[in-house]
């Protein structure tokens, strides 16, 4: 391999923004520790500034991570940048990552401010962030669609200034790959200074074009690539870590090669799907769950006699291990517990004990467990100190009868009843719900998704509720999908109910 790309992952920052995937410190260590052992070169921790739980955030990832740089988002302003600088202070590697938008109209709309005025902005904060580290990456906002020769001038000012990493987002997602290329191999032709500095990519997937775009970047003169765990990120979401990974390890002529180990692709895809309640799609590359299916008899019969016929990458190169799934009601805690630890997750021995009552129950009703179960306990374990929880739900429904349900609330220790008969038994037992805890919420989005396949499979819910002008994220799993519509109704109002 004679070249290499350094891989700056952004799924506890980009990632984390997305509404509903919120992650708290605890599980942001999880992922952090994930993402060491995957091998990524930075870790974008979080936006210190914007909130104590971001700050303390970094601040507990820097000290329980080795290897990779912890790196912190700030603003062109004096303020973020210390608040960034203290809490990297326990971090072994550390980077600020500072930047503000070059592109005409953020210039304009968002600064109110002109071209001289900006670049005077971005030198100032990045000699205020070398006061503190020596690894200062710099962000052009909205590069993409930054004129190419303003662009170069604000980046040759930024590495004079102490800048080591440039990074040139394509914050809208509008470029075309050819665009993008050409914008980087104008920078790495017309920056007198770049050698200075690595080139760092970063796109997002509102046109579909983030792989491709990140890709032409890397070929035009980039080597560090900003991408998140199953894509996830702002709206469409960011370039996702296990295709630009897959595709340099496929496509040998590149000779670019990344630190991932891409065994632990899937298991990492698993756990951050898992914690964040952000579904995967089937078909998406690398990790969905029909990205290695083979549904047609050709290709089955193809791929029977010799693999490569259809598939260009080896699932077991993802980490996607066939023998492996198959746990039973028979299975015992040192076989669940290794489980756990194949797909990253640690667990303590009481925690391990308390998942496992509840794997033994979900067993008697399920034959098979598979990974995304196990996930869906751990996470249903973390969630357990809510104030509002199901204490029994009964629903009779059929063809021609309205559906009736009764319902059994336990709040903060005191118990309620109630009876509803609706349109279906979801709407029966939500509006039983809402006899029991009576606010004005309105549901605005509810998505049914069953977890993997057969009839006695778990099934999740996804719910958006808005309440007070506000919009709250709640989910739920159970194999009765009645009833994890209900948990997930009731994840929403524990977010609000004081
Ligand atoms: O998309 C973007 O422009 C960003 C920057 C803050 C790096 O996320
Ligand atoms: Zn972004």
């Amino acid at each position: 391999m004679s070249d290499r790309l350094f891989i700056f992952d952004t799924t506890l920052r980009d990632g984390e923004q997305v509404p509903g995937c919120q992650l708290n410190t605890v599980e942001k260590i999880q992922v952090a520790k994930a993402l060491e052992t995957l091998g990524v070169d930075v870790i974008e921790a979080g936006f210190p500034v914007s909130s104590p739980g971001d700050f303390n955030s970094v601040i507990e990832i820097s000290k329980a991570v080795t290897w990779p740089t912890i790196c912190a988002l700030t603003r062109a302003v004096q303020k973020d940048i210390e608040v960034a600088a203290e809490s990297l202070q326990y971090a072994k590697r550390k980077r600020i990552h500072t930047g503000i938008g070059t592109s005409d109209f953020h210039i304009k709309h968002k600064f109110n401010s002109n071209r001289e005025e900006i670049i005077e902005r971005a030198v100032a904060a990045v000699k205020y962030a070398r006061r503190f580290v020596d690894d200062i990456e710099f962000y052009a906002e909205d590069a993409g669609r930054t004129d190419n020769e303003y662009l170069a001038r604000v980046i040759e000012a930024v590495i004079k200034a102490g800048a080591t990493v440039v990074n040139i987002p394509d914050t809208t997602g509008y470029c075309l790959p050819d665009e993008y290329g050409a914008k980087i191999k104008y920078l790495t032709d017309h920056v007198s200074n770049i050698d200075k500095a690595i080139i760092s990519t970063h796109c997002h997937n509102d046109l579909g074009m983030a792989t491709a775009n990140t890709m032409s970047g890397i070929l035009n003169g980039a080597r560090q690539a900003e991408v998140t765990i199953n894509g996830i990120g702002e709206r469409a979401g960011n370039t996702a870590l296990e295709e630009i990974t897959m595709i340099l390890k496929s496509h040998h002529e590149i000779k670019i090669g990344t630190n991932i180990n891409t065994q632990k692709i899937y298991p990492v895809s698993r756990m951050v799907s898992s914690l964040m309640n952000m579904p995967v799609q089937p078909n998406k590359a690398v990790v969905g769950r029909n990205a290695f299916a083979h549904s047609s008899g050709i290709h089955q019969d193809g791929v029977l006699k010799n693999m490569e016929t259809y598939e260009i990458i080896d699932p077991r190169d993802v980490g996607i291990d066939d023998n492996s799934i198959v746990l039973t009601a028979r299975s015992g805690r040192a076989a669940l517990k290794h489980r756990f630890s194949v797909l990253g997750v640690e667990l303590s021995q009481d925690k391990l004990d308390e998942i496992y009552g509840q794997f033994l129950k979900l067993a008697d009703r399920k034959k098979d467990i598979n990974d995304d179960d196990i996930l869906v306990l751990a996470g249903a374990n973390r969630s357990q100190n809510r104030r509002i929880k199901i204490e029994y739900l009964q629903v009779t429904s059929g063809v021609g009868v309205r559906s009736v349900a009764s319902l059994g609330l336990n709040v903060a220790g005191e118990k309620f009843e109630a009876v509803a008969s609706g349109n279906g038994p979801v709407d029966a037992a939500i509006k039983a719900l809402k006899k029991i805890i009576d606010r004005h919420m309105t549901l605005k989005e509810f998505t049914i998704q069953a977890i993997s396949k057969g009839s006695d499979d778990m099934g999740k819910v996804h719910m958006q509720v808005e309440y007070n002008d506000q919009m709250y994220y709640g989910f739920g799993a159970n194999t009765d999908i009645i009833a994890a519509s209900v948990e997930a109704y009731i994840d929403c109002i524990n977010k609000f109910v004081k």
